[in-house]
């Protein structure tokens, strides 16, 4: 089976990430399927963003909680990258995107896509998330069974555990991936939060519930990072052993693919779908 490419944020080493040029670009780099993150806006719709905050990737600021989509729409999100946006993907102000254009996007393939949706969860769970996505989901004509919506198949991850363990009850296996982080990589105290050493204990935690997880076979989809991978052999060989598959982010190098190629992963996560295309075809 040919190794399967998601594009991490759309194929956002070229456009800014989660913008409609990025995806669009994705589905023309010939992408297997496209990777985003989803939060609510203050007003309760399902948004693209990945940081908790908006002011590393538009021209605005404050977190993506306090702000309604209209505020949300008004922040030009691409320009920073520095990109020149192509005219089919419209100007700067449509290119910040909720879930429901980029289901448009992908719906306009003529080909089956990948849509992997991360729930973007701090240090508390709070199911309002994954209940507004199912709901939305559905209210397209997604259903729960299959987790396909007209061409586009949805599977859905995140690092929490208590999200996934929800998404469980409702999702069937296939579709959920535990996503796993190296801690010794995540660990960046923030200033007047807990020590590194306190930090690291947190996270070697909810990563070793996350682990009991997948062992439990809750989640049928492991999502190491390239560093976890490298790391944890004797995780991957059981989880490989029990029949999981496996999607590894981000892998935007050929000494990464080469890892994911050698290890037997079936998916990869990349922010250069043309370019890991292009050495795939060469492998
Ligand atoms: O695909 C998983 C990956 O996106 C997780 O890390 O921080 O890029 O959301 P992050
Ligand atoms: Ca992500």
């Amino acid at each position: 089976m040919p190794v399967k490419i998601y594009a991490h944020r759309g194929s956002s080493a070229r456009f800014a990430e989660h913008t409609r040029a990025a995806y669009v670009q994705a589905l023309a780099d010939g992408a297997d399927g496209v990777e985003c993150d989803l939060q609510l806006s203050a007003d309760g719709v399902l948004v693209l963003v990945h940081d908790e905050e908006v002011d590393r990737t538009s021209n605005g600021t404050g977190k993506v909680a306090g702000l309604t989509l209209a505020q949300l729409k008004s922040l030009d999100f691409s320009s920073w990258k520095g990109a020149q946006i192509p005219a089919e993907s419209g100007g700067v102000g449509e290119q910040f995107l909720t879930l429901s254009e980029l289901i448009d996007i992908l719906a306009s393939a003529t080909r089956p896509i990948g849509l992997a949706i991360e729930l973007k969860y701090g240090a508390v769970f709070d199911p309002a998330l994954v209940d507004a996505t199912l709901a939305a989901l559905a209210s397209r004509g997604w259903s729960a069974q299959t987790s396909t919506l007209e061409n586009v198949r949805v599977s859905f991850m995140s690092f929490h555990p208590e999200a996934v363990a929800y998404l469980a009850q409702q999702i069937p296996a296939e579709r959920l991936c535990q996503l796993l982080e190296d801690e010794r990589v995540s660990t960046q105290p923030a200033s007047g939060g807990p020590a590194e050493h306190e930090l690291l204990a947190l996270l070697r935690m909810a990563r070793e519930v996350a682990e009991k997880l997948l062992d439990d076979g809750l989640a049928h989809i492991v999502g190491p990072s390239v560093e976890y991978v490298r790391a944890n052999q004797k995780n991957i060989a059981r989880w490989r052993a029990a029949g999981h598959t496996f999607r590894v982010w981000t892998v935007d190098s050929g000494a990464d693919l080469e890892l994911c190629l050698a290890t037997g992963m079936e998916e990869v996560t990349t922010n250069r779908p043309a370019d890991i295309k292009a050495l795939l075809a060469d492998a």
